[in-house]
């Protein structure tokens, strides 16, 4: 009998368990309707247009009464298990993958919730990206504008020169085995995966996307994500 070889699968892991606080929304920004549905349900449509995730799972924070109520057509996998930071939320979500049979060497492209603007097209990229990769990758934009550093009253310190800098966005793929390690080495401290990643000397590989695929984070962005949403 031949034995297929193993081929490791793509998971999607949307942290959704933040408090939104620089929306000044008054609840989580991901329940905020867009264009007639919220945040978090664009997000999800966009992960589940990409044929090549096997699977989405939406980490919540404990104290969520909102998701069912609020997406009563999804059909992926949740999880009650965010924590005070990003970082802890992914990790959370990490455990419950392997929970539900991941393992080691498959691949998890965490994204934001509040990026709810993805195109299937971008993800497509990414994984053509990372598949072959020893390492992984994130989608990113290279910074178009002049760089200035500030102080606390809003004061130019410096301008900083923009060549090789990159905004950093999500989705980020990394297998599951190596993210998880550098994550729980770095702590509360990552904002994203790949730093966390970097922190044990890797590179992980800056995957083209577009200034469209922005965060959705002050409150100003939610008409433009809806303006865009339309388009
Ligand atoms: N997130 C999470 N758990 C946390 C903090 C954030 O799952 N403890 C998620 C958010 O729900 C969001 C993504 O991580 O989808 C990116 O975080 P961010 O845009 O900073 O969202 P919030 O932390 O909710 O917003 P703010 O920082 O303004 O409070
Ligand atoms: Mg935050």
């Amino acid at each position: 009998m031949t034995q297929e070889p193993y081929s490791p699968r793509c998971y999607a892991l949307v942290p959704a368990a933040g408090v939104g606080e620089r929306s000044g929304a008054g609840r989580p920004k991901q329940y905020v309707d867009i264009a007639g549905r919220p945040m978090l349900a664009h997000t999800l449509a966009a992960l589940a247009a990409v044929p090549r995730l096997v699977q989405t799972l939406v980490v919540l924070s404990p104290g969520d009464d909102r998701f069912e109520a609020a997406l009563p057509d999804y059909a992926g996998w949740i999880a009650r298990v965010g924590g005070a930071s990003r970082a802890e939320s992914v990790l959370g979500g990490l455990a419950e993958l392997r929970r539900r049979g991941a393992g080691d060497d498959d691949w998890v492209l965490v994204h934001d919730a509040a990026r709810c603007l993805l195109r299937p097209a971008w993800v497509d990229a990414l994984i053509d990206a990372c598949l072959g990769d020893a390492v992984g990758g994130l989608l990113a934009q290279p910074i178009a504008d002049t760089l200035k550093a500030g102080d606390a009253d809003d004061r130019v310190t410096a301008t900083i020169d923009r060549r090789d800098k990159w905004a950093a966005q999500t989705p980020q793929m990394f297998r599951l085995g190596l993210v998880e390690r550098a994550l729980l080495l770095m702590g509360a401290a990552a904002t994203d995966e790949a730093s966390a990643v970097e922190a044990l000397g890797l590179a992980p590989r800056l995957v083209r996307a577009s200034m469209a695929n922005f965060k959705v984070t002050w409150p100003e962005d939610f008409e433009l994500a809806e303006r865009c949403l339309r388009a």
